[in-house]
């Protein structure tokens, strides 16, 4: 299993992972290739990628947001959890935020993803609100920012 850096190119197979990953999680369905493409076309995303026999295993995409360092997709295979994957990619994140001169990396978080509210809070991250803007019928979406 190796973490490395991904790119715009790799994310045909990322998609083809996160849809098998959040299939069923949210009210709505996991979000296409094209939506990816969209969010995407105006950013410089940040995106590593677990690979196991060459496999996408593994993803994480961050991007600039008004000032601070935003988490948009963090995903691991289920039978590849709670071997500090996840963890790793975070890791990765906030050390090039931070040497890039960003003071602060934030994320959004369904209350369902329960695994990833844990894996913030023992990061550290901090709670900043309930974001109305995201949330859906009956499942908030929760701010979260580290200081970093
Ligand atoms: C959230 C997710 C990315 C975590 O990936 P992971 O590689 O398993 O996480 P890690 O192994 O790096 O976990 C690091 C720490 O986070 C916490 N943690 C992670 N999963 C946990 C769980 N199921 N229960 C309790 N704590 C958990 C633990 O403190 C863990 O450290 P430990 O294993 O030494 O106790 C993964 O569960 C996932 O893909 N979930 C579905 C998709 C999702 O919810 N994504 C986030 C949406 S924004």
């Amino acid at each position: 299993m190796e973490i490395i850096q991904g790119s715009i190119e790799n994310l045909e197979e990322i998609v083809k992972l996160n849809q098998k990953i959040f299939q069923g999680m949210y009210e709505n369905p996991p979000y296409s290739l094209e939506h990816y493409k969209e969010k995407l076309s105006d950013k410089k995303p940040l995106i590593y990628l677990a690979r196991d026999n060459k496999q996408i295993i593994g993803n994480s995409i961050a991007f600039e947001k008004s000032d601070s360092f935003y988490i948009w997709i963090l995903g691991v295979d289920k039978k590849y959890r709670r071997q500090g994957i996840a963890d790793n990619f975070l890791q990765n994140t906030e050390d090039f935020a931070r040497v890039n001169g960003f003071e602060l990396v934030t994320t959004k978080v369904y209350e369902v993803s329960n695994d990833m509210q844990k894996l913030l809070l023992k990061r550290d991250y901090k709670i900043t609100g309930i974001d109305l803007a995201h949330s859906t019928e009956g499942n908030n979406a929760i701010g979260f920012e580290l200081e970093i």
